[in-house]
């Protein structure tokens, strides 16, 4: 059993790896023969997608590899960094790329999907646009939880929710994704 876990955000300290993270680390304590790979979207930056730059560049290597090892996955764990309501320009750019390789960009995989943000919403405006359009790109989302105020609920040191009911909530998304 393979995870593949990102936050969908480039900030080096992005809170939703932080909790992508998390949250693949109790998948693999939930069975031991699960390995976990975390991405930094950092290592997947292209230009900005246009049609005109798709003409010249084709598919750049980095979306290739962004596709392929969600392929190559058996499980999804996405948290999705709200900005302005929406996408980061990093998530929507890797996806739009992604999605010119095949539009069936998530490959019917068991999805797990998350959101955090500083704030009291929780990033629930991104995370339902995502659990929405996650059929239209073959995305089959098992469980979804979005986490309000991270810096209240969020142990960094130890990282873990240090608020149980939402520890408990994402402990049973993940056992709802492995299933
Ligand atoms: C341009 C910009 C727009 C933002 N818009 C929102 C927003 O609409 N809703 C929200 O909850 N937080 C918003 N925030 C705050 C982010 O939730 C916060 O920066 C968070 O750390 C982003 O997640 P990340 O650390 O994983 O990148 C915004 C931040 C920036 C820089």
């Amino acid at each position: 059993m393979k995870v593949i876990a990102f936050g969908a955000s480039s900030s080096r300290k992005s809170i939703n790896k932080q909790l992508a993270a998390h949250a693949a680390n109790l998948a693999a304590q939930s069975n031991e023969n699960t390995d976990i790979e975390v991405l930094d979207l950092n290592d997947f930056e292209m230009p900005i997608f246009s049609q005109d730059r798709e003409e010249e560049l084709g598919q750049p290597e980095a979306a290739k590899t962004f596709f392929k090892k969600l392929g190559e996955s058996d499980a999804i764990i996405i948290s999705f960094a709200e900005h302005n309501g929406s996408y980061t320009a990093a998530y929507k750019n890797l996806f739009d790329w992604a999605s010119r390789i095949d539009q069936k960009v998530f490959q019917n995989k068991p999805m797990l999907l998350l959101a955090t943000s500083p704030g009291p919403g929780g990033a629930g405006s991104v995370l339902a646009a995502a659990k929405g359009s996650a059929p239209y790109f073959a995305g089959e989302v098992k469980a979804s939880l979005s986490i309000p105020s991270f810096y209240d609920n969020f142990d960094m040191e130890n990282s873990r929710l240090n608020n149980e009911e939402f520890q408990q909530q994402l402990s049973t998304a993940v056992t709802d994704l492995l299933k």
